[in-house]
């Protein structure tokens, strides 16, 4: 299981200093939320503030946009050259020519689906992505409640990528933690978000990593 720590549950007044702890704890990727205060009723960073977590990370950045205006957004982040940028289907009516645009600039495409959109609406983008996100909580906020139902989504996801794209990645993200990674593992998921349960660990950023390599 690789592992992409959620920024969103650091301390931002030492926010490089945090970044540098997961990336040192041997993170995979360093999960970026980036919300726009329209898509989702929250505002977090932007390119300014990613440029300086991009500097302090040695890990790769994932750049999960939470926005209206993808294109936009998209245009804002490419130039950090993370390896993923990810963008919800619910608000994007030219879903396979972002896609496209994103491969095109060098980065790893991903479509993100809402815990309430079916995984068939993208059977006909999968062979365009490199991962799917699967939202396990309404996005916006940190620190909620794992909706078990998006386990039947997984595994009925995998079975459209091995159909569509073998080598398509699912990442799952919202209330991660070491109560359900063995159940989100079993589910055929390759990349878990995890925000506050790796932040907030009692034993640190490197416990809480570990504890979720299953
Ligand atoms: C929610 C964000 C998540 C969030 C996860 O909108 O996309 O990445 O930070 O936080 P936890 O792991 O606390 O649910
Ligand atoms: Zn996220």
């Amino acid at each position: 299981m690789l592992i992409a720590p959620s920024i969103l549950s650091a301390d931002f007044g030492n926010l490089a200093r945090d970044v540098k702890a997961i990336c040192d704890a041997g993170c995979d990727l360093v999960h970026v939320d980036v919300m726009d205060g329209h898509f989702v009723p929250n505002m977090t960073i932007g390119p300014v503030v990613a440029e300086a977590v991009a500097k302090a990370a040695s890990k790769p950045l994932d750049v999960h946009l939470m926005v209206q205006n993808n294109n936009f957004f998209v245009d804002l982040f490419a130039p950090l050259k993370p390896e993923y940028i990810s963008f919800h289907i619910e608000s994007e009516v030219h879903a396979n020519r972002l896609a496209q645009k994103i491969r095109t600039l060098g980065i790893k495409p991903a479509v993100v689906l809402n815990p309430h959109t079916p995984v068939e609406d993208i059977e006909y983008l999968l062979e365009y992505l490199d991962m799917v996100l699967l939202m396990s909580v309404n996005p916006g906020f940190g620190g909620q409640k794992f909706i078990p139902n998006v386990l039947e989504k997984a595994m009925r996801l995998k079975e459209l990528i091995l159909k569509r794209n073998p080598d398509c990645k699912i990442e799952i993200d919202g209330g991660v933690s070491d109560k359900n990674i063995e159940q989100v593992k079993n589910a055929g998921v390759d990349i878990a978000v995890a925000g506050s349960y790796v932040f907030k660990h009692p034993q640190g950023v490197k416990a809480a990593i570990d504890s979720l390599r299953v």
